[in-house]
């Protein structure tokens, strides 16, 4: 049996400008607000795929070691559902790293199911398009729908039982050369996963209903200040989308809390560069700790310092807009 890989692929992280928080349909996986991202250049995971049809199962490795059930669960459904579409039987073995700083503390979601949809579509030979490859990724993770592509992206809100919902890219990444400075503000994985806070937010925080009503106004403002290169009104917008989707996760029952207090700390330090020293540069948070200031280039050295000073952040890196996922 030859031990070649069938396809090898990459994807990078995002970071969502227009938070995605909530589903209007779980079991397809259907965001209930429409999201807007940046790809982050750098960040990337890469999978490696091989059909076998010596192999009774699928086999999952992730970060040099075997998946757990619940990991290797969501990875074999997307292998299924492009099994499915390119009628094919075989099972695969499927090798996944993340190439991720350490510092990035990030989620590794959505880098990783885009770069599984594209090696499984190559490794299968299906030859579906980005559009199939991000409705199939959306899926697996709604997040991951959006890194299928490259620089700005879209994913819209999704409608009850309308299955296909997929991600669009709206601007390239040299529409604009921003960056997202992430200050990592505590170590290990987060207590709470996003499905699972979003779900308890949808069914116990009384703000839940009122974010949904609102989301789909921010992200507006956010697609025409993007689309403009406003970063005054994007950031606003950024830090109320952010803060409203954290507020549904308080406010949720049992309360769910991402934030440390570096995450405060840090929060503190990027309102201080804009009010005492004029920087254009704004926060956002995912379900974690960790603080993602989003700037101009040519002041993320300046965000950087005062970041990787302010007490409690453990590490800082930078990222550019990147681009979108790539097979061999
Ligand atoms: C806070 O895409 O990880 O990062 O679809 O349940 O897998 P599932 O959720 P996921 O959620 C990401 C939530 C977020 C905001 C965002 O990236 O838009």
């Amino acid at each position: 049996m030859s031990r070649k890989w069938h396809s090898v692929s990459k994807a990078c992280a995002n970071i969502a400008l227009a938070k995605y928080w909530g589903k209007v349909d779980v079991l397809l996986n259907l965001p209930a607000v429409p999201s807007i991202s940046m790809t982050l250049d750098g960040l990337v995971t890469e999978t490696k795929l091989r059909v076998d049809p010596s192999l009774d199962t699928d086999v999952v490795e992730l970060d040099g070691r075997v998946a757990t059930p619940a990991e290797a669960k969501r990875v074999v459904a997307l292998l299924d559902d492009i099994r499915r579409r390119a009628k094919r039987k075989e099972f695969a073995h499927v090798v996944s790293a993340n190439r991720f700083p350490t510092a990035a503390g990030l989620a590794s979601s959505a880098s990783g199911f885009a770069a599984l949809a594209a090696a499984a579509d190559r490794g299968y030979q299906l030859g579906a398009s980005e559009r199939v490859l991000s409705a199939v990724a959306r899926q697996a993770s709604a997040s991951a729908a959006r890194s299928i592509y490259g620089g700005f992206v879209e994913l819209p809100a999704g409608k009850p039982g309308k299955k296909s919902l997929a991600a669009k890219p709206i601007a390239p990444a040299d529409h604009w050369d921003l960056r997202i400075v992430v200050a990592q503000a505590a170590k290990g994985p987060k207590k709470v996963g996003s499905t699972e806070g979003m779900e308890r937010s949808r069914h116990t925080s009384p703000f839940y209903d009122a974010w949904v009503e609102k989301a789909p106004a921010i992200t507006k403002t956010i697609r025409t200040a993007l689309k403009k290169r406003d970063l005054d009104t994007l950031g606003a917008a950024m830090e109320q989308s952010t803060m409203a989707f954290h507020s549904c996760a308080m406010t949720a029952s049992p309360g769910i809390l991402y934030w440390q207090p570096a995450t405060i700390a840090a929060l503190h330090t990027v309102r201080a560069l804009r009010d005492d020293r004029g920087i254009s540069v704004w926060a956002t948070m995912d379900a974690g700790p960790h603080v993602k200031a989003l700037c101009h280039a040519d002041d993320a050295r300046k965000v950087r310092r005062a970041l990787r000073e302010t007490p409690g952040v453990l590490e800082t890196l930078v990222a550019a807009p990147g681009p979108g996922v790539s097979v061999r």
